[in-house]
């Protein structure tokens, strides 16, 4: 077909995501073009409904776009069939959802023992259920199930199951956005170290400044589109002053 090679961990080619139910229709992306290379850390920041979580479902391949293209490790994923997709999910990627997803029958150690399950890999380095949730400030809690801990536990957890098979690309959705500032940067910390340590690719949606410091690039979306410099530099100033 005469591809050219598409050497980048992600890249989105047009990407556009219409969203129907009925009648109405919304425009949540709007051809947006996007390279993320090996080892990168991008933050994803923007308004409330700019297209942020849209963008990262399709990343994930979790569902298709209307129009464009999403090259995963050189693949083009569209052209994959469900099968295919799905293992490129399990293999590759892991994802911490806006909510948390958990299994609320099984206890913490138990969501990430499936986890390691489904998807593991037989990776050598795979850490240990128990380690994880140490290195999480989760200790007492291994044995809890997801109604039986706070908000920002339940999150943690779920930022557990998705590192445990250090997948070469984590996207994450507000991993911090539940939790303390303490707990945050625990957080944030950890995703930083899988992230130089481990090469692991890492795009997270966040609204908040000091996450996206933590990121080796900040992206910044405005109705379904990823801005220009030049287009951030006019907008910022005056926002910031305001709250
Ligand atoms: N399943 C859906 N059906 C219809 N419209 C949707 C659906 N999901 C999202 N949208 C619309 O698409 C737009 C983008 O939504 P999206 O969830 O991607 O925004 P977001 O940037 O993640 O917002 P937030 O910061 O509030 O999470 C919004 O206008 C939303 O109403
Ligand atoms: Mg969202």
């Amino acid at each position: 077909m005469g591809e050219s090679v598409r050497p980048h961990v992600i890249e989105t080619v047009d990407l556009t995501m219409i969203y129907k139910s009925g009648k109405v229709e919304a425009c949540a992306l709007r051809g947006v073009n996007l390279v993320v290379k090996e080892g990168e850390f991008v933050a994803v920041m923007g308004p409330s409904g700019c297209g942020k979580s849209t963008l990262l479902h399709l990343l994930g391949g979790l569902m298709r776009p209307t129009r464009g293209r999403i090259f995963i490790d050189g693949t083009d994923i569209g052209r994959l069939g469900d099968a295919g997709l799905t293992e490129v999910r399990r293999k590759k990627i892991g994802y911490v959802f806006q909510r948390f997803n958990l299994f609320p029958t099984l206890t913490a150690k138990g969501n990430i023992e499936l986890a390691k399950k489904i998807h593991g890999n037989g990776h050598l380095n795979a850490r240990g259920a128990e380690e994880i949730l140490e290195m999480l400030g989760l200790k007492d809690k291994v044995a809890f199930r997801p109604p039986e801990l706070s908000g920002g536990e339940q999150q943690r957890v779920a930022i557990a199951r998705a590192v445990i098979n250090q997948p070469r690309i984590i996207l994450a959705d507000e991993p911090t956005g539940s939790l303390d500032s303490r707990n945050a940067r625990m957080v944030l910390r950890m995703m930083r170290e899988l992230n130089e340590k481990l090469n692991q690719t890492i795009v997270m949606i966040t609204h908040d400044h000091e996450a996206a410091a933590m990121a080796s690039r900040i992206i910044e979306m405005r109705d379904g589109q990823i801005l220009h410099r030049a287009q951030h530099f006019a907008y910022e100033p005056e926002f910031e002053g305001l709250f």
